[in-house]
């Protein structure tokens, strides 16, 4: 049985369950055209099927190196940007036990300050590395690696380092893949049909959530379940990933242009990230789709509470809600009622933040902001993969209803191009005079300065 309940309550009347139920052959449509691959981006479905994009001896390889780098070393640091560490960060910040070795995050960025201070906090301690990018030439985890691999060298020195770093790169091609071999690494590979995007349950994601103690199998069948229910179940009022995805895409029709994922519990804070560049980078083109936000709640409800309850009204909003089952039991102690909390004297924490929950889903739809809430028994290995693959499996038929190819991603190139060309990096030279012109010369009355 599905360990993710959808509320629908508050998506009336703007979605109601008939409107979904209406969707059916459209559904039907882009449901069967991911499966059978028929549709844009065809070439990039090896996710699909969980088990089999990691089989169970790439399973045991990948667990074994896992142990082996805990054994050598104190902390990890992941070096990878976007697909190639968002998954891993999300599913270890949501789920890492007390006292795992931690697991540090490089290459995500261009900052000096923070690379400085990562590289600060390492001192002393034996860091391995796990460098990812399918591609290898990604400029931001590029830098980082070098960074990061002459500390490794300098402090362990150049022979132990090999065994403290991993590679998880594209099987065959590309310069990663070629440095590694040359350097003696071990390697785990990423397939050529699994996008960034798509990779937290492949060796990209897995070998980091293993080093940080998280049952990678129960991982994986968590992902196998939903991909086995999404598949078989034509209904779209008895399968949440069809149902989502008509949602968005009635609401989207409807003027609501802004998606806001809502937590309630700040351990998921990479799993919104995660999310948002699942379905951002997904959907985003042809001046279209939904944009993809998030928020933490009670904390934002301080802050962004207020625009969406009474801003402009283009926002619904998705709950996730754990039940609190494994969440520990913090009853709120007697006391002095000088804060006048004495009404919830006893009252376990999970209970008032669950009513934190229902008084703002009822206040949002009041305020015109139509939502719907994904509910979690717990937060363990199994429902995590689960819901991971719901959104993952959610997301190409919400693109493919929305009529974009849900796997590619050409606008990422624009920025990436004009750097390239600003730090005259060979062969991407030729618009480097235009651009520093460009970056240089800001027209008249555009560059202000205060006195
Ligand atoms: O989802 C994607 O495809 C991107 O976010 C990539 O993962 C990201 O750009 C990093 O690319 P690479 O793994 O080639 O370094």
């Amino acid at each position: 049985m599905s360990p993710i309940t959808l509320d629908a309550a508050h998506l009336a009347p703007d979605v109601t369950p008939e409107q979904v139920a209406a969707q059916r052959s459209r559904l039907g449509w882009a449901q069967q055209t991911l499966l059978e691959g028929t549709g844009a981006g065809a070439a990039f479905r090896g996710w699909l099927d969980p088990a089999g994009m990691v089989d169970d001896a790439t399973l045991a390889e990948i667990e074994d190196i896992a142990s082996d780098l805990r054994e050598r070393s104190d902390t990890l640091v992941v070096i990878g940007i976007g697909g190639s560490y968002l998954g891993a960060r999300a599913v270890v910040e949501a789920l890492a036990p007390a006292g795992a070795p931690p697991v540090l995050y490089a290459g995500q960025n261009l900052s000096a300050r923070y690379h400085a201070d990562l590289l600060a906090s390492m001192a002393g301690k034996r860091a391995a590395l796990n460098v990812v990018s399918k591609s290898g030439t990604t400029t931001e985890p590029a830098v980082a690696f070098r960074l990061l691999r002459a500390h490794v060298e300098r402090q362990a020195g150049a022979e132990a380092a090999r065994a403290l770093i991993v590679a998880t790169t594209d099987a065959n091609k590309g310069a990663l893949r070629q440095f590694a071999t040359g350097q003696g690494y071990r390697t785990l590979p990423i397939a050529d049909d699994v996008g960034g995007r798509y990779s937290v349950l492949s060796p990209v994601g897995l070998l980091p959530i293993a080093y940080a103690g998280i049952d990678i199998r129960a991982l994986r069948e968590g992902a196998a379940d939903c991909a086995a229910a999404a598949t078989s179940e034509p209904d779209p009022l008895k399968n949440p990933v069809l149902f989502y995805a008509a949602t968005r895409n009635l609401l989207y029709n409807q003027g609501y242009c802004v998606e806001v994922l809502a937590a309630f519990e700040p351990r998921l804070h990479y799993l919104l990230e995660w999310w948002k560049q699942l379905f951002g980078e997904s959907e985003g083109k042809d001046h279209m789709a939904v944009y993809p936000s998030s928020v933490e709640f009670t904390t934002d409800l301080h802050s962004m509470g207020q625009y969406l309850q009474q801003g402009r009204r283009m926002l619904f909003e998705t709950f996730l809600h754990i039940d609190g089952e494994d969440e520990p039991v913090l009853p709120l102690p007697e006391g002095d009622d000088a804060d006048e909390l004495g009404y919830l004297a006893g009252q376990p924490l999970t209970a008032i933040n669950d009513a934190a929950h229902q008084a703002t889903a009822l206040a949002h739809r009041e305020g015109g902001v139509p939502n719907l809430t994904l509910r979690l028994p717990r937060l363990d290995a199994y429902t995590l993969g689960y819901l991971l693959y719901f959104f993952e499996r959610a997301c190409p038929i919400s693109g493919y209803l929305m009529g974009v190819n849900p796997f590619d991603q050409p606008g990422v190139e624009a920025y990436k191009k004009n750097m390239f060309a600003l730090l005259e990096k060979p062969g991407h030279t030729e618009q480097t005079g235009r651009l520093h012109a460009a970056a240089g010369h800001a027209p008249e009355g555009s560059r202000i300065r205060f006195p």
